[in-house]
């Protein structure tokens, strides 16, 4: 079956991680987060898949190229400037047969696409939306739905008072190909605020899917260092430590802990999960590290205390420097012997901090 992923957005919220890497390629338990969703996806018969694409789109074309080595086909389209959710599939209406499977391409779920399929057909649905509950309702767009589950209303960001259903659009589509045609071509327009409303004024047969599955948007960096904790704390999470051989044997690693290939953890170096670390780290002599997220070739010197923060490709920290909860730090930068970074600091790519002399 075929399926679309959207690809195309800059990913404002996750920045500095998305500065220079687009949201689908961020690591998720030191694989791109797109490979997860892949899988997910051929699990349910969806090996045909269109990628639309705009933002950084060379990072994912060269990283997954025709889709053979991840068991299924895929094919990209580029955007020349950003068409929103809907115009994104009105692009590439002449490649698309009935039905349309569409995906936000930042949820990880556990989604059964089958029964989604098996539900909209025995509705005789034009569109399904799965949806998914959310503790607190007044700050989502909700979709009220009837007794047989057909979409009634819209209701964005209602008060307490207000709040008829916790049902959010969870961001996984099907559609019926003659939908389409209410998206104006060669447009910027959107499922949410454009496509779905309009459907409902004119009586078209919109449903939902609710789900309880396990359901989450990497969209912020709390919801994308979430995720890692919920895999990982989770009984499912079993691969810890790929390669043994670099740490030094007065290290501790009390999991859950994902350690990468290439990594060299020194002497005395504490590591409390859930943790990763990506390929190609290195952490030298009495670092303390707990609840963080490193990506590639992540350099920490010596006496360094990292705590719940996340930190990108090629970025070195200093000796004795500490970086605290909620901190993101973006590609290549070089933060100075003993900086101190306070709570939840974002530091853009290529940055240097008071390059005191790093010295390991
Ligand atoms: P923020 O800038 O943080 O809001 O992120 P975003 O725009 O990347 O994501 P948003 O949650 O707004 O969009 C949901 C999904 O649709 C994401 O997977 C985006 O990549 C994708 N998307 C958003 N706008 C476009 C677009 O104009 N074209 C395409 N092809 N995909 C889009």
């Amino acid at each position: 079956m075929k399926g679309i992923i959207l690809v195309g957005g800059e990913g404002t919220r996750l920045r500095p991680l998305t500065c220079n890497t687009p949201k689908p390629m961020v690591p998720v338990l030191n694989r791109p987060f797109l490979e997860h969703m892949i899988e997910h996806l051929s699990s349910h018969g969806i090996d045909d898949i269109i990628l639309t694409l705009c933002y950084l789109p060379d990072h994912i074309q060269s990283h997954f190229g025709d889709g053979s080595k991840f068991g299924v086909k895929l094919t990209y389209i580029v955007e020349e400037s950003p068409l929103g959710t809907a115009g994104a599939v009105k692009n590439i209406e002449d490649m698309l047969d009935d039905p349309i499977f569409v995906f936000n391409g930042d949820i990880f779920t556990e989604l059964d696409l089958t029964e989604m399929l098996s539900l909209h057909y025995k509705r005789g649905a034009k569109v399904t939306i799965a949806l998914t509950p959310v503790n607190d309702p007044t700050i989502y767009g909700l979709v009220e739905t009837d007794r047989d589950g057909r979409v009634r209303r819209f209701i964005e960001k209602p008060s307490w008072d207000a709040v008829t259903t916790n049902m959010i659009n969870a961001g996984s589509y099907i559609l019926e190909r003659e939908v389409l045609e209410y998206i104006p071509p060669s447009s910027y327009f959107t499922f949410e605020r454009g496509l779905f409303p309009g459907l409902l004024k004119m009586g078209e047969a919109v449903y939902g899917y609710p789900s309880n599955t396990y359901w989450i948007d990497i969209g912020t960096p709390e919801r994308y260092m979430k995720l890692h904790h919920d895999l990982m704390l989770g009984g499912a999470f079993r691969e810890g430590v790929r390669d043994k051989l670099n740490i030094h044997p007065t290290a501790e690693i009390n999991g859950p802990v994902a350690l990468g290939k290439d990594c060299v953890i020194g002497p005395g170096v504490l590591i409390m999960g859930p943790t990763v670390i990506g390929d190609g780290c290195r952490i030298e002599e009495g670092s303390v590290i707990e609840g963080a997220i490193l990506w590639r070739n992540v350099h920490i010197g010596n006496r360094v205390v990292l705590k719940n923060c996340i930190i990108a490709d090629n970025t070195i920290a200093g000796d004795g420097c500490g970086i605290d909860d909620g901190s993101i730090i973006g590609e290549n930068v070089i933060i100075g012997n003993g900086n101190k970074l306070a709570r939840g600091i974002r530091v853009w790519p290529e940055k240097r901090l008071e390059a005191e002399t790093i010295s390991f």
